[in-house]
This record gives C-alpha cells, structure tokens and sequence, in this order.
C-alpha cells in the first residue's frame, strides 16, 4: 500500500518529529514506506512526508544505480546524529514533497550516527559522501527542516511563487501527493 506524499507547506514538515516506543510494530508501516518512496523513484523517504510525525526514515540507494549505491538499503529508527565531520561540499538536492524544485546545498561529508532498526536492533555506523548526504537531508526532515531552509533568504525569495504552486497542488507529479493549499 502507498501513502500520498504531503507537499510543500503542510506544517507537519516543520515540526520536530516524536520518538517512536521501543518495541512498537512498524514492519508493516516500514514496508508501506518502502513502497511509497520505490513508486516515486525517491531514494529516501521520512515519516512526516507521509503525515507522521515520528523519528523514522527510509533509504534505498538503488534507484541511483551506482555500484556503491546498490547494498545502501536502511530503516533508521530514533537516529541520533553523533558527529558530522570534515569539509562542506555542495550538490543539488530534491524532495519528494517539494517537486520539480532542486538546489544547492552544502553539507559536511562525513557522518556518524546511531541509530535502531525495525527490529529494534542498535547499530552505530559512518557514512560519507553521498550516503551521509542522503541520511542528512531525511534526518532534517524529522527535525522539522527542510532541504529549501539551507537556502539564502534571497534564493528562497526567487522560489517563493514556484513553492505556492506546489502546495496548491499546480504542478505535475507522477505519485500521489496531498497538497495543504489545494481548493
Ligand atoms: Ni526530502
């Protein structure tokens, strides 16, 4: 089963996201999450993009058909980000609640973090360049940021009218999507 995926401008994007309960069953929501982001063609997804507000995201690297990307397949449960590290590089980013719009944005690296899986099973790993990239930008999203809020006050400005569309639902998307503004 998929989700719609919540648009731009819906405030549980911008909301701290809360810890699940350790023990709590999410197979079949981790499954359903799964699904959603594969029919978008996204390489990750958070919980609050679906309209839940809890400390969960998914990533599967595949869709980039990179070598390195094939096996990067994980749940990330309750993640504690413990230290990002060494230089900044800039790439441009997307979003599946905020289409058609993608931008610059720089970012450390390198990342270690801690984290549980849908079994509940701890682990704590380091990640770099594009694998650290991906598990930021969902990390934000359960932090309540998006990819957008990285952005300049004057680049965010330039993109004002094209993130009114968006969340009017006037653009074009081949997944489901729910749109705050849509009349
Ligand atoms: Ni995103």
């Amino acid at each position: 089963m998929t989700y719609p995926i919540v648009a731009y401008g819906d405030p549980v994007l911008k909301k701290r996201a809360e810890e699940i309960e350790n023990g709590t069953d999410l197979k079949e929501l981790v499954e359903n999450m799964f699904e959603t982001m594969h029919n978008a063609q996204g390489i990750g997804l958070a919980a609050p993009q679906i309209g839940k507000s809890i400390r969960l995201f998914v990533i599967d690297g595949a869709a980039l058909e990179e070598e390195d990307m094939m096996d990067f397949k994980r749940v990330f449960v309750n993640p504690v980000i413990l230290e990002e590290f060494d230089e900044e590089w800039a790439f441009e980013e997307g979003c599946l609640s905020i289409p058609t719009i993608r931008e610059n944005v720089s970012r450390n690296s390198k990342l270690k973090i801690k984290y549980l899986d849908e079994n509940w099973n701890e682990h704590e790993e380091e990640f770099d360049g594009m694998k650290a990239r991906i598990i930021q930008h969902e990390y934000d999203h359960i932090e309540g940021i998006l990819f957008i809020d990285h952005l300049s006050s004057f680049k965010k400005r330039l993109l004002k009218g094209k993130l009114t569309n968006i969340s009017k639902g006037n653009v074009s998307v081949d997944y489901r999507m729910k749109f705050p503004l849509r009349k």
